[in-house]
């Protein structure tokens, strides 16, 4: 059995899935377990990671968890975990880790969530993937409005990655072993612009699309409206001050899966309801 956190979410929802389809027994843990309607071999149980007693119940006859970063506790969930007698922890961490820069809000987050799974004494093994393809999601709102999207960073280049790759990584690590103690880096198989994944949701969605980067001073603005601002802090050092590289393209995914990663231009096409619906 294993317990995936995160489960409503993208990356957490792709494990749940993967795992379902390989067959395997999956509880899937979110606070709102009843949003997602999962395959039946899958038991969906309410918890909260930021209090690890809620944990505890969830862990009975469980070998592996998929671990999400940056709970209030970590070193308790941890313990929970490890009393458990869970064999294998995968952490879905971050590339921001080896900055070791802890005056980054986010890479520290990171940080510290590795720090606690390092010294739990349960095996583990460090996820830390690129961007994921699925922000691109946060442009629906947009193409339902008109032709125009705008994003911020526009110079900024990512090898994103589909989420769906992270979960075949995080279900071949759970299960067959083998890459304990070692920090994976994730990435897709293409370094893209902004304004190209633009491009390429236009070509999928059979849509004119036109991209408008977001000048910095605007783009800061506009998140500091909607998040704290030692994230927008983060998000600045990362993409203006040019701290995060997520452009080099690594083979890891396809040495661990044995098969090549995906395509923007597959995760937009499978999306393309999504984007659709939003119109
Ligand atoms: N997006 C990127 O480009 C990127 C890149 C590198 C790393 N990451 C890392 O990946 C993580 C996951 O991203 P994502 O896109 O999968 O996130 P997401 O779609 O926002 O999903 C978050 C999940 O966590 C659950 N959750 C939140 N707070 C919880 C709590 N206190 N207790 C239990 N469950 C809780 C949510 O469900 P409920 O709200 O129902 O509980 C949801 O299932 C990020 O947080 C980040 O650390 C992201």
């Amino acid at each position: 059995m294993i317990l995936v956190t995160g489960a409503t979410g993208n990356a957490g929802g792709a494990v749940v899935r993967e795992l379902a389809e390989r067959g395997e027994p999956v509880r899937a843990l979110s606070r709102r377990p009843g949003s997602v309607a999962w395959p039946s071999t899958v038991e969906p149980v309410a918890g909260d990671l930021d209090r690890p007693e809620t944990i505890l119940p969830l862990l009975a006859g469980v070998d592996g968890v998929f671990l999400m970063s940056g709970y209030a506790d970590m070193p308790g969930l941890l313990a929970e975990i490890r009393r458990a007698g869970v064999a294998r922890v995968a952490l879905l961490s971050s590339a921001a880790v080896p900055s070791g820069d802890m005056s980054n809000a986010v890479a520290a987050y990171h940080i510290r969530s590795e720090e606690a799974v390092r010294s739990s004494g349960v095996a583990w093994t460090f996820l830390r993937p690129s961007m994921f393809m699925t922000n691109a999601l946060q442009w629906t709102s947009q193409l339902a409005a008109g032709d125009v999207v705008r994003a911020a960073f526009p110079g900024v280049a990512a090898a994103v990655i589909d989420p769906a790759d992270i979960a075949a990584v995080a279900a071949t690590v759970l299960l067959d072993g083998g890459y304990d103690g070692e920090a994976l880096r994730l990435t897709g198989p293409q370094a893209l612009l902004p304004a190209d994944r633009v491009r390429v949701l236009g070509e999928v969605l059979g849509r004119n699309l036109r991209f408008e980067g977001i000048p910095d001073a605007d783009a800061v603005a506009e998140m500091g409206a909607s998040m704290p601002q030692k994230y927008v802090d983060a998000f600045v050092k990362f993409y203006v001050d040019g701290d995060l590289d997520e452009s080099p393209v690594l083979p890891t995914v396809r040495e661990v899966t044995r098969r090549e990663p995906r395509t923007f231009t597959q995760w937009a096409a499978e999306h393309a309801e999504a984007f659709r619906r939003a119109s």
